[in-house]
């Protein structure tokens, strides 16, 4: 508790951010990926395979668009700073180390610091001038942002922000349910995605977690463009 009060205290950030509970938030996730780790390996390492093999080796050129980079625990950074030349990481908040990490790479990583359940003109800019953009578990969180305008007009508007890249990624968590039932809700209101090339579960609360039962999600990975 102390040192998530510590790092909220420490981390620049916007102080819409703060205000809105992205900061905190992002501070939680971090705290729960530790005390789940095991249970969320194979999630982590799916997003990283279906990204490094959707995007392919490639020369090392042009740039990429990384939409709610967090932490990136979903991203294989080595892989990432190999096949681009510039890596732009957008986030309505980024953690220290991910900006120290920006500020000691010579301009090769840079943030845009923002809101995205509505997509600023700069974020247009970025995404049209990537050659990929890639969205890894932010779309089911954007409805729940103060600004998003509803989860039909939010989502419509980040895969529009997808298909204006030169190529596209999308992972997210699409529905939820607890863990046993054969249920699932859906996140984003059942709004339509691209079909998925992958899917698979996502323990996001092993039991005890969040409740005695615990909570899944499904998730679903597809290539745009
Ligand atoms: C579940 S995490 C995604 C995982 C992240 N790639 C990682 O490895 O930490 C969701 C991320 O989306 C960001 N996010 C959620 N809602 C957002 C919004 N409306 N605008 C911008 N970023 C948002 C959070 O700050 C967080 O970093």
């Amino acid at each position: 508790m102390l040192l998530e009060a510590l790092e909220w205290c420490l981390t620049p950030c916007p102080w819409a951010s703060r205000r809105d509970g992205f900061l905190a938030a992002q501070i939680a996730i971090r705290h729960r990926a530790i005390r789940c780790r095991k249970a969320w390996r194979p999630h982590l390492e799916s997003c990283k395979k279906f990204t490094i093999q959707s995007i392919g080796p490639g020369p090392s050129d042009g740039s990429a668009l990384i939409l709610g980079s967090g932490h990136l625990r979903d991203f294989d950074l080595p892989f990432l700073r190999r096949r681009f030349r510039k890596i732009v990481l957008a986030d309505a908040v980024h953690p220290l180390e991910i900006q120290i990490l920006a500020r000691f790479s010579k301009g090769k990583i840079q943030l845009a610091t923002e809101d995205l359940a509505i997509p600023s003109p700069q974020i247009q800019r970025l995404a049209k001038q990537s050659a990929w953009a890639i969205s890894c578990c932010l779309l089911s969180q954007l409805p729940l942002a103060p600004n998003s305008p509803g989860a039909a007009e939010t989502c419509s508007a980040h895969l529009a922000l997808l298909r204006s890249s030169q190529s596209a990624i999308l992972i997210t968590d699409t529905a939820k349910r607890t863990m046993g039932s054969v249920d699932w809700h859906s996140l984003i209101e059942n709004h339509p995605l691209p079909t998925a090339d992958e899917t698979w579960t996502w323990p996001i609360a092993p039991p005890g977690e969040a409740g005695k039962d615990g909570e899944e999600r499904l998730v679903a990975a597809a290539v745009l463009n």
